[in-house]
């Protein structure tokens, strides 16, 4: 070290690494409208293509009629399953096992199901021409309720599967049943669960949620037929996997498909699915040879793109006298709409909701899933959840609610007495899983402390007090959850999706003069990837993160990934730029051994570089290494600085947290406001603050969503009842209620840098938080268990059932 040389502290400052507040890198082409989104792509020639869809729930086709529409001038095209069935492209394999029509064949099975695609030289005339297409209907009986649709007599909604009494997840008992899905031990809970001195019991339902991304879903498919290589930009999740099924479906090999992710407006799950406009598009561009465009409207993503949650959770939760809980039980009645089009890993038709025992230790529990279809729009995404955590943590929350009811006692005190310790970590849960670290008693006493929960309970009493002498009509509600998230998956050995094993993986090149770029199987829909991966690597190898390029959602050049969601960017990708950037420091240190002359074991390093152990003015900064790199020629090395890694994680992480919400009820009008809500995260080791607290105030502002107002509704008819933002709750600035943030730091022990994921956590603990204050705010007028969302309507109805209107 010479006079120069800045103390390591500032150096390590300067590189805005691990734990830096760094500015979003992406923020500033963002906010000057210059993101380049799907529908920003404009290429000469360009056709545009529109749906004609199905008005009815369900209904058999007995004719389509497309001459009015092809005879318009500007249509090219009218495709129908009849055009695809040659190609055997009228129906598509989806990601849960099943398969879905691509086009009506023959019936329709929900209301906005694709009937026809028209392709013409523009947008306008595209749905100009949808209106021309007659199609005849002859209704058939709807089914929108999950129970009715194992009744004996409840109509056949699946006439391909016919006959089918094996499925992809097991055997079938009835026409409309896909699957039972049993974990734990039945016997041993059901014991445990006769004998036990308290047992509370409740149907907890939680409602069809839709992720509503700002863009919604498209692509552009454009088929090269000089060279035979097929492009297609699209709002996908997963480009690699797409590609690889887009191969598997076409018959196209895989090298000849280039599959590009452009800036995406927000995923949240609902771009993870093939959709049917992705494969109209593609054969469209294949039979015109020029490129097709298909952007969906705001309607048409609410309507018929994927849907999140609808699951019917009855449960039993047991205890002794004094509150420790002895066993747990679940029954999930699913609806999974007119096909299985969930969006999990293979092994897990439920996803992870057999991480349904929370935060608690709980000895014994069983779980069995049962999936319906109905005549409601496919999917069960993860919306901005790890594949049903959120159903789950709901669950539990309420479960404990409702069990310190029962107990008559303070469901804070509850939630202590049962969580896992801190020594028991790692800790095997009774469902199977292995949770990595936690120390959850910590957290809460923290998020307890802050919120003064003591002083909240006394105010709430006098509230009470009030109410009931007529000195005012809002209640006061505390809404407590503790949650713990599972998040990351693989392993591959437990996790694939259509085979394709869920690892991640990173790729870095340094440049001769000291900067980099790095490319990642993931692709950011808002998160801040590009800058937060830099700063993992500013840390693993001394380059400042504003001197490293992110990339991804090329499949031409990122290195093959499973993709972005069920917040699986940092514990997996993320750990594989870690991994990357030690291979790249291991090879530094010896073409730094090799410049200083010493053994590779005699240099250490430091920050941004290697200096001689004992001698640290002597030394090779990062930058002076990566020169070397390409001018040296270093005995026993090839030259260039670059490394490649490909993450199998060992395990999942599991992030947790404790959320409050105190919210003030009117029970005149059912308005709401919520007074305080505090948000306490543990994701481990933390890499931007910044963006961790964009993450909460963005997840916990769509979980007040979902609490309180957003669902897709549905009439007896199988009409969608919300299908338009004016019906659909997205909350603006307006209802946004102010967040306080905190953290613990629990490092995962087996993630190379020690974090897990958050992008998720908000969204799975706001939700019981918010209704956990509903229900509170009610308790001491004898509610045990209503329904979400909460809008003022139903607050309202539920004060009038408790009389509380005179
Ligand atoms: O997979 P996805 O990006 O949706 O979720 P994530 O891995 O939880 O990351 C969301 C954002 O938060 C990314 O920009 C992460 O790098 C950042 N993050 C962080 O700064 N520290 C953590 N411990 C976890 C995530």
């Amino acid at each position: 070290m010479n006079e120069m040389t800045p103390p390591n502290t500032e150096r390590a400052a300067a590189l805005k690494g691990l734990g830096s507040s760094r500015k979003r890198v992406e923020d500033a082409r963002f906010t000057q409208g210059k993101g380049n989104y799907v529908d920003d792509i404009k290429m000469p020639g360009m056709l545009f293509g529109d749906f004609v869809r199905s008005p009815y729930a369900h209904a058999r086709i007995t004719s389509i009629n497309a001459d009015k529409a092809k005879a318009l001038p500007g249509v090219i095209a009218v495709l129908t399953a009849a055009d695809l069935a040659p190609l055997n492209l009228h129906w598509m394999p989806t990601l849960a096992g099943d398969v879905q029509m691509v086009l009506a064949d023959g019936k329709v099975l929900f209301q906005g199901q694709e009937v026809a695609f028209v392709v013409a030289e523009n947008r306008y005339i595209a749905a100009d021409a949808v209106e021309l297409v007659e199609v005849g209907y002859e209704e058939l009986p709807v089914v929108v309720d999950p129970f009715a649709a194992e009744a004996p007599d409840a109509p056949v909604l699946r006439e391909d599967l016919a006959g089918k009494t094996e499925g992809a997840h097991g055997p079938r008992r009835h026409h409309n049943h896909i699957f039972t899905w049993e974990q734990g031990d039945r016997d041993a809970t059901e014991k445990v669960l006769g004998s036990a001195d308290v047992v509370a019991e409740e149907m907890v339902y939680y409602h069809r949620t839709h992720p509503c991304p700002l863009e919604t879903c498209g692509c552009v498919a454009s088929m090269d037929k000089v060279n035979g290589k097929l492009t297609v930009w699209g709002t996908f999740q997963a480009p690699h996997a797409v590609r690889t099924v887009a191969s598997l479906i076409s018959g196209i090999a895989e090298h000849n498909i280039r599959v590009i992710s452009p800036d995406i407006g927000g995923g949240f799950g609902n771009k993870v699915g093939v959709y049917p406009g992705y494969i109209c598009s593609i054969v469209a561009s294949i039979v015109t040879g020029v490129p097709v465009k298909w952007v969906e409207d705001r309607m048409e993503n609410l309507m018929a793109t994927a849907f999140a949650r609808d699951y019917w959770m009855k449960g039993k939760i047991s205890a002794t006298k004094d509150g420790k809980i002895t066993g747990l039980s679940c029954h999930v009645t699913a609806d999974h709409g007119a096909f299985d089009a969930c969006a999990d890993p293979t092994k897990f038709p439920a996803g992870f909701f057999n991480i349904c025992t929370g935060s608690y230790d709980i000895p014994v529990a069983y779980l069995a899933v049962d999936g319906v279809y109905t005549n409601k729009a496919p999917g069960g995404v993860a919306y901005r959840c790890s594949f049903r955590v959120t159903e789950a943590a709901y669950f539990i929350e309420r479960m404990i609610e409702v069990l310190a009811i029962k107990l008559g006692m303070d469901a804070a005190e509850l939630r202590r007495k049962n969580f896992i310790r801190k020594d028991q970590f790692p800790y095997h849960s009774a469902l199977g899983w292995e949770y990595d670290s936690g120390d959850y008693h910590t957290a809460w006493d923290k998020a307890l402390k802050a919120v003064d929960y003591e002083g909240l309970r006394r105010e709430q009493a006098q509230r009470i007090q009030d109410f009931k002498a007529g000195k005012t009509r809002k209640l006061l509600g505390i809404g407590l959850t503790h949650f713990t998230e599972i998040v990351g998956a693989g392993p591959v050995k437990n996790c694939d999706i259509l085979g394709l094993g869920m690892f991640d993986s990173c790729e870095i090149r340094i440049h001769p003069t000291g900067s980099a770029i790095a490319r990642l199987g993931t692709i950011s829909q808002g998160q801040g990837h590009a800058t937060t991966f830099a700063q993992i690597l500013a840390s693993e190898i001394g380059i400042p993160a504003d001197d490293i390029t992110v990339e991804e959602g090329d499949t031409d050049t990122a290195p093959y990934g499973l993709g972005t969601y069920g917040s699986r960017s940092t514990p997996v990708a993320g750990a594989a730029t870690a991994m990357a950037g030690r291979k790249i420091r291991a090879k530094a240190q010896m073409i730094a051994a090799y410049l200083l002359e010493v053994h590779d074991d005699d240099v250490e390093w430091d920050v941004d570089r290697f200096a001689v152990k004992g001698a640290p003015e002597r030394f090779k900064t990062m930058k002076e290494i990566a020169f070397a790199a390409y001018n040296q020629a270093i005995p026993g090395l090839e030259p260039g600085l670059e490394a490649v890694s490909y993450f199998d994680p060992p395990n999942m992480t599991y992030p947790f947290g404790a959320y409050i919400c105190v919210m003030e009820i009117d029970v005149d009008t059912g308005e709401h406001e919520i007074r305080q809500f505090y948000a306490l995260d543990d994701c481990g080791t933390r890499i931007n603050p910044m963006i961790i607290e964009g993450q909460i105030h963005g997840g916990a502002t769509e979980g007040y969503a979902i609490a309180m107002g957003q669902e897709i509704a549905y009439d007896d008819m199988g009409n969608v009842k919300t299908g338009t933002l004016m019906d659909f709750f997205l909350p603006t600035a307006w209802e946004t209620p102010h967040y306080t943030t905190d953290f613990t730091v629990t490092p995962s022990p087996h993630h190379p840098i020690g974090a897990k994921g958050v992008g998720e956590s908000p969204n799975v603990g706001s939700v019981p938080a918010f209704s956990n204050a509903v229900h509170d705010a009610f308790r001491a007028f004898g509610l045990t268990q209503t329904h979400m969302p909460h809008d003022h309507w139903r607050i309202w109805k539920t004060a009038h059932e408790l009389g509380l209107h005179g």
